[in-house]
């Protein structure tokens, strides 16, 4: 047994997955090592209505079988331990999840897959229900959804016929399924539809363009490329959080049979930060021989005393985490670009304070001042660490086809990007490296760019000569996936005897594990740039996992500590809270949300603070957000017209936020025809440059390429057709080309047309950028987009718990591209808000490091039966000076929750949470005090 002292050596003979394992298992060389697959079973099944006769041991699933064993890639594997349904099958027409059904349990019977439910031609009523209700976002959970969903619509019509289900009722049928992307109020919609009949009759709408594929289970995602000769990857990693490596020996798993590939990712020497920090990657025919090679590796460590929290970081003494000179240089980012200047005092980086920040020194002094005449209010906020549990984990197949030409299939968000980098990494003209992202199950930030395990996936591939796959497990996934940083705010207000904000303060410190780059207090100044403001930005490393940019990255937090600050002001003024805000904030596009936000019933009857006073209180809360506008330049469109028809091309990729649609949507009203007629070619690197799906970019500078190429097209064409077919008074319209004799469909046009290909870029802004060059890839461009949310919600002061009812989001993003889906990415960042606000948090052992909350029931995410009602208000306004008439939403829309939560609970009960998410111990306490 190794011994954990701050003396001896940690040693390490490891299991898989060491990690997942947890500090007291990992830890213990003593566990018994894998032993031998047991005696083959013979089973046999039908699925999907085919017989099968299988050989399989006791230790396989009944996901291996559909997946592996028959190539049934629809039913998803997500977490592994049958939380999340992503892997639901019907056995004799009884969901299950396959992830922890043995094998065995299905001799004899009879197995319905996502595969087998419908065909393309003709899907069952449940799959055209989610098409209609756009009832998917990236789809990885939607084939789960679906198969559980139909086996309520049988139960359901045999006993009910087509009267519609309630949506507790549905929530009752699909409690055991998640969706990260936050899809619950399109699903309950379409499971209530279908139940109802209104999908009997076969195709309804299909606004996604890239949603038959997801729900019929046909969508290939990282995870489901299945290549000749391919081998399983995996990463072994520190179980411990700080130490220096003594020992790493891998000479007894390079020897076992089965293993391909040994790459060391560490050396002697080299400094652990984290649990879970990447030490060998291993690759091998299968994944008990990686059970097998990782149990072999010896492993000491020298322990350094593990620092875990703000108080361990910065106590006297403290060992540094980053001892090196140039700690700046090594430290990862947990933002978007590489960590902008700052120095460090030990564990301490920081304040980042800039002219852009701050208007220096002043805003310090004025509440000393104001503290006789006016008024000044402060307080100190925290928020603990979010993951961004994408339920497709992270995943890479790295396939090198020559020495010098490789094929990289990545859950990404970057398609160019990433194909670039990897290039460079490994020495490669770009053009020799193609990256394919066909499909990518969720990212929210934390897919973008190339990361460690990308990386040794493909030196792996490279050392075995064959092509590998290397998926994260949800316990890696939830330790190196990425998180949004805890956050601590100290605020202060200051308001003058006039009732006018004199004064903003802001010092915040951020625990982005072994990241840096905290940068929460620039939303404070783009929000209310008029006030003095004084903000200091400082990073407390720790040994925690990286952070990574989250959508809407310190949004939430910076506008937690903000928020509350303006509306205690309203209060101790007298002043309504949204008219203190009209009366402040310097956005029109706020302006005219407030104005939509005063209207709400909801919001002119919300009556006093604590008006309630038995068990269950109501209350309402309004909070502002903004974001920036961002756009990538460098993005392209290839638009090729001719006998093939309309084809959009582009490198960019759809992890659920309808990229894909965009340009569809875009070039069909350019061209007058329905999205279907138009075909897009995403998710290669090989076409033109595209942009990464990072700080709703992407929408922004996709959509004017498009409509520019389509312009272009569509004046050829014109010239074409009248040329050709003789046409007089020949012009563009709706649906083909116009002329004297009445409308010559654009598929007549393009049937005789010759191919023609347009390339264009994404042009400047008409007045240009407020920053006129590129900063990692993006600018930013004129005006700040608002958003103003109006939250109901019910606590219950005997149990703590906290019900968030009902949701307003109003939004001023100009023009919306493609209605329906924006309405879905709204929706979802307001799930996922809400799962902050109420329950997410991320718990490290703090002697070890170690992930306590290492799977989806630990790390709880809301379900379906938590989802508020929602509002969607979309203000069209159009930005006259962006080519589209409107900005990227989905960041927006996911920063105003946490404060409207907050202060829909303290307009409840009188008491203004101080630490979030809001856990029953946490609320009952502060109810009770
Ligand atoms: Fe449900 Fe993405 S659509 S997880």
């Amino acid at each position: 047994m190794p011994k954990l002292t701050r003396r001896g050596f940690l040693k390490a003979g490891l299991g898989v997955s060491a990690v997942a394992a947890g500090s007291a298992r990992a830890q213990d060389d003593t566990s018994p090592a894998p032993t031998a697959p047991a005696e083959d079973v013979r089973v046999d099944l039908s699925v999907n209505g085919e017989a099968h006769r299988l050989l399989v041991d006791a230790d396989t699933t009944a996901l291996e079988v559909v997946r592996e064993h028959l190539g049934l890639t629809g039913t998803k594997q997500a977490c592994g331990h049958g939380a999340c349904g992503a892997c639901a099958v019907r056995v004799d027409d009884t969901p299950v999840c396959a992830c922890v059904l043995p094998a065995t349990a299905l001799h004899r019977t009879e197995v319905t897959t996502i595969e087998g439910l419908g065909t393309t031609e003709a899907l069952h009523p449940v799959q055209e229900a989610f098409l209609s209700e756009d009832a998917l976002q990236c789809g990885f959970c939607t084939p789960g959804f679906v198969v559980e969903a139909t086996a309520f619509f049988d139960r359901w019509r045999a006993e009910h016929g087509t009267a519609e289900p309630t949506t507790d009722q549905v929530a009752d049928a699909l409690a055991g399924h998640l969706c990260r992307c936050g899809a619950y109020p399109a699903i309950y919609r379409a499971v209530q539809g279908a139940c109802a009949g209104r999908f009997d009759e076969g195709p309804a709408d299909r606004p996604r363009y890239d949603g038959l594929p997801k729900v019929t289970g046909a969508a290939k995602y990282t995870f489901d490329i299945q290549l000749e000769g391919q081998l399983d990857g995996r990463i072994f990693r520190s179980t411990h959080g700080h130490g220096i490596v003594r020992k790493l020996d891998t000479s007894a798993a390079e020897a076992l049979d089965g293993v391909k590939a040994v790459v060391p990712l560490a050396a002697v020497g080299n400094k652990v930060r984290f649990a879970g920090q990447e030490l060998v990657a291993l690759a091998a025919v299968d994944h008990r021989t990686l059970d097998a090679a990782c149990a072999a590796i010896v492993l000491e460590l020298e322990p350094l005393p593990v620092l875990v929290g703000y108080e361990a970081a910065l106590a006297e003494g403290a060992p540094l985490i980053y001892p090196e000179k140039k700690p700046n240089k090594v430290a990862p980012s947990a933002a978007e670009g590489p960590p902008l200047p700052a120095g460090w005092r030990g564990n301490l980086r920081g304040p980042l304070t800039s002219s852009l920040l701050s208007r220096p020194r002043k805003a310090r002094k004025v509440p000393a001042r104001l503290a006789e005449e006016g008024l000044v209010l402060e307080h100190t906020l925290e928020t603990q660490v979010q993951i961004h549990t994408a339920l497709e984990t992270h995943a890479c197949v790295a396939h090198w086809e020559s020495a010098d030409r490789l094929t990289v299939y990545l859950s990404t968000q970057s398609c160019t990007d990433s194909a670039n980098d990897i290039a460079e990494l490994f020495g490669l003209p770009q053009e020799n490296v193609t990256l394919r992202a066909d499909y990518v199950g969720g990212g929210f930030g934390a897919k973008a760019l190339v990361q460690p395990h990308t990386r040794a996936c493909i030196e792996l591939a490279r050392s075995a000569g064959a092509p590998v796959r290397l998926v994260l497990s949800r316990e890696e996934e939830l330790v190196v996936g990425g998180h949004r940083p805890a956050e601590r705010m100290d605020g202060l207000l200051a308001v003058d005897a006039d009732g006018q904000p004199a004064a903003m303060n802001l010092t915040a410190l951020a625990d982005s594990g072994v990241a840096v780059s905290n940068n929460i207090g620039l939303l404070w100044r783009i929000a209310y740039h008029q006030v003095p403001m004084h903000i200091e930005d400082f990073d407390v490393v720790t040994n925690g996992p990286p952070g990574k940019p989250f959508r809407g990255p310190g949004g939430p937090q910076a506008h937690w500590s903000l928020e509350t600050l303006i509306d205690e002001a309203a209060l101790e003024l007298g002043e309504d809270p949204l008219a203190l805000r009209k009366r402040w904030d310097p956005n029109p596009h706020r302006q005219r949300l407030y104005g939509w936000a005063e209207a709400l019933p909801t919001w002119s009857g919300r009556g006093q603070v604590a008006a309630d006073t038995g068990r269950y209180r109501r209350g309402v809360g309004l909070a502002g957000a903004v974001w920036f506008y961002l756009v990538q330049p460098s993005t392209e469109c290839q638009l090729t017209v001719g006998p093939d028809g309309i084809v959009v091309s582009t490198a960019c990729q759809d992890m659920g936020n309808g990229s894909r649609s965009v340009p569809a949507w875009t070039a069909a009203e350019a061209f007058g025809v329905t999205p279907q007629e138009i075909t897009v070619r995403f998710g290669n690197s090989q076409y033109v440059t595209g942009p990464l799906s990072g700080g709703s970019r992407t929408t922004a500078s996709l959509a004017p390429p498009v409509w520019e190429a389509c312009q272009l097209a569509i004046a050829d064409l014109v010239d074409f057709a009248e040329a050709h077919f003789g046409l007089q008074d020949a012009a563009a319209g709706a649906g083909g080309v116009q002329h004297a004799g009445g409308l010559l469909a654009w598929e007549e046009v393009l049937r005789s047309a010759p191919r023609r290909t347009y390339t264009t870029k994404r042009q400047r802004d008409e007045g240009g950028f407020f920053i006129p060059f590129e900063v990692g890839g993006f600018t930013v461009g004129m005006s700040i987009p608002g958003g103003v949310q109006v939250t109901e919600l019910t606590v219950d002061t005997r149990l703590g718990r906290v019900v968030v009812d009902r949701v307003h989001l109003g939004l001023a993003v100009g023009r919306i591209r493609v209605p329906p889906l924006a309405r879905s990415q709204v929706e979802g960042a307001v799930i996922q808000s809400t799962s902050y606000a109420l329950y997410e948090e991320r718990r490290l052992d703090p002697l070890t490091g170690v992930n306590l909350t290492h799977n989806l029931e630990d790390y709880r995410l809301l379900g379906i039966g938590d989802t508020p009602s929602i509002d969607v208000h979309f203000d069209e306004t159009p930005w006259e000076h962006v080519p589209s008439k409107g900005v990227g939403l989905s960041e927006l829309a996911t920063i105003p929750g946490l404060a409207s939560i907050a202060n829909a609970v303290h307009h409840a009960t009188g008491w203004r949470p101080e630490t979030m998410p809001l856990s029953m111990d946490r609320v009952l306490a502060g109810v009770t005090t």
